[in-house]
């Protein structure tokens, strides 16, 4: 039991990285629409023009994916281009598609929300409408630039594959493992890690685990070539994880005070995810840009998985809801992220925390899930997790064959499984322990925590039912 919970945990590891990658999407090229360049009415002195507000929504909400070389199918940079694409702006914001986000704002209050004001949809709405007039020359802010590299500038330490590996694709999408030697002859606190795809246009995604032994490099010696064959995982228990990269990701920086771990003499292991889809075969050599904690650390960034495995989704059920839940949270904790995740019969996904005194806080809710669109949220204020904390989560399902995302047809009956046709109900939850403090006298050493990671404690896992054991009221230390 101890041992499968152990092998469970590393599959949800696996996808806690995984979901990590952030806002994943693969690019779609569209039809560009026929230019229209009609008469254009005369503007009464009120009207909403491109110059004045739409240039500015589309600065502040847009054009980080919607310029030449990102995600977005075509950019959104220029009055021509917003007018080419003006009725597919109006009908899109008005709906709520774009930008992109896909948790619901009301429920704990995230970083980097994205979501329009109603006064910015209804300013493009009535842009449309009036014929998209582009305005007065001096209105128009001065244009955003996107420099192409790193994106929070010169990390301080650039891992690469020692050698560029051209996949094969013969046999469908190739999962790469590269081991990449740290160096560092002390531990060390990451704040930040940003990934610069080498190949951009197969490498799918990118996962990072950290290995303190040498496990992955005997894996690497064993297969020929540069790297090594691996689905899923890395092949191995890892350390720790460090995030990923999937286009659209953007890296964000810890708060100061928080870190994650990489311990000396560690290697970070790089699963590379090629897509054969992609339908371009080039040499890849994708470098990592490590960015290290400034500020001392007083806490390591941690992650619990919210999960059950031991569901049955029955084949042709339309919305059918699985439960998950830690009952009880042994020690005084704050959230700083969340990561729900599912596969592609998912619906839709809450989580909710119950504190001591009985109040319900909203951790995350997400109505409308999207395979393709996995992301990490940070909440813009950390959230107090007291001791005996319970946190609930419910998921929903559809495993009916109208789910035009179901990947088996006919629908069969779905467990939990790692690959795409299989299904996970889980949620990680990134979080410090508030009695945690490297920078005491003892620094790492200095509690029962020091090698504490509730990643890995099987008490946290669910059993049978769905729910957690409670676990006594403090930690165990490994
Ligand atoms: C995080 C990246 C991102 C942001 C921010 C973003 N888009 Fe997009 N947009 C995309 C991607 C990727 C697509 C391609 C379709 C898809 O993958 O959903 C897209 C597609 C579109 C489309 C075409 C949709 C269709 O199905 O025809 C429109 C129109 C659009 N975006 C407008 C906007 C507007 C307007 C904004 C800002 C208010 C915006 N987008 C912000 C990434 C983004």
């Amino acid at each position: 039991m101890k041992r499968a919970g152990f092998l469970l945990a590393a599959a949800a590891f696996a996808f806690w990285t995984a979901a990590l990658l952030g806002q994943a999407r693969p690019r779609v090229s569209r039809p560009r629409p026929p230019r229209q360049v009609g008469p254009r009415p005369a503007l009464p002195s009120q009207a909403v023009t491109f110059n004045k507000q739409i240039a500015r929504i589309l600065q502040a909400s847009c054009q980080k994916c919607h310029h030449e070389g990102d995600i977005a199918p075509f950019p959104l940079m220029t009055y021509q281009d917003a007018f080419d694409h003006r009725f597919a702006m109006a009908d899109q914001t008005g709906r709520r598609l774009m930008p992109p986000w896909h948790v619901d704002s009301s429920c704990g209050g995230f970083e980097d929300d994205p979501s329009l004001s109603g006064e910015d949809i209804r300013a493009i709405g009535e842009w449309v409408a009036s014929g998209a007039p582009e305005g007065d020359p001096r209105d128009l802010p001065p244009p955003l630039t996107f420099t192409p590299g790193w994106s929070l500038g010169p990390p301080d330490q650039v891992l690469a594959m020692e050698e560029s590996f051209t996949p094969s694709f013969t046999q469908g999408d190739v999962y790469r493992c590269f081991v990449m030697p740290t160096g560092l002859t002390a531990d060390r606190f990451v704040a930040a890690v940003e990934v610069a795809p080498g190949g951009r246009a197969m490498v799918h995604h990118v996962l990072l685990f950290v290995d303190s032994a040498d496990t992955a490099e005997r894996l690497d010696r064993a297969d020929p070539g540069p790297g090594y064959t691996c689905f899923g995982g890395p092949g191995f228990t890892p350390t720790s994880a460090l995030g990923g990269w999937a286009p659209g990701n953007r890296p964000r920086l810890l708060p100061e005070g928080v870190g994650m771990h990489l311990p000396k003499d560690s290697r970070v292991v790089m699963q590379v995810h090629y897509s054969a889809r992609s339908g371009v075969l080039e040499p890849d050599r994708t470098l990592i840009g490590l960015h290290f904690s400034k500020a001392p650390v007083q806490k390591r960034l941690l992650a619990v998985p919210v999960l059950n495995y031991n569901f049955l989704i029955p084949a042709g059920a339309k919305d059918h809801e699985v439960r998950a839940s830690i009952p009880y949270i042994p020690f005084d904790a704050h959230a700083l992220a969340v990561t729900p995740h599912m596969h592609l019969l998912g619906k839709r996904m809450n989580l909710t925390a119950t504190l001591p005194d009985g109040r319900q806080v909203c951790l995350v809710n997400v109505p409308d899930w999207d395979f393709h669109w996995q992301g990490t949220y940070f909440y813009r204020s950390q959230v107090p997790l007291p001791v005996g904390t319970r946190v609930d989560l419910s998921a929903w399902y559809d495993n009916s064959s109208e789910n035009p995302q179901n990947p088996s047809r006919p629908p069969r009956n779905v467990t939990w499984g790692e690959a795409t046709t299989d299904e996970m109900c889980l949620a990680f939850l990134s979080f410090t322990l508030d009695a945690e403090n490297l920078t005491g006298a003892a620094g790492l050493a200095a509690t029962g925590l020091a090698t504490f990671s509730p990643f890995w404690e099987e008490g946290w896992l669910p059993g049978p039912s769905g729910d957690s054991r409670p676990l006594p009221g403090s930690p165990r230390p490994r």
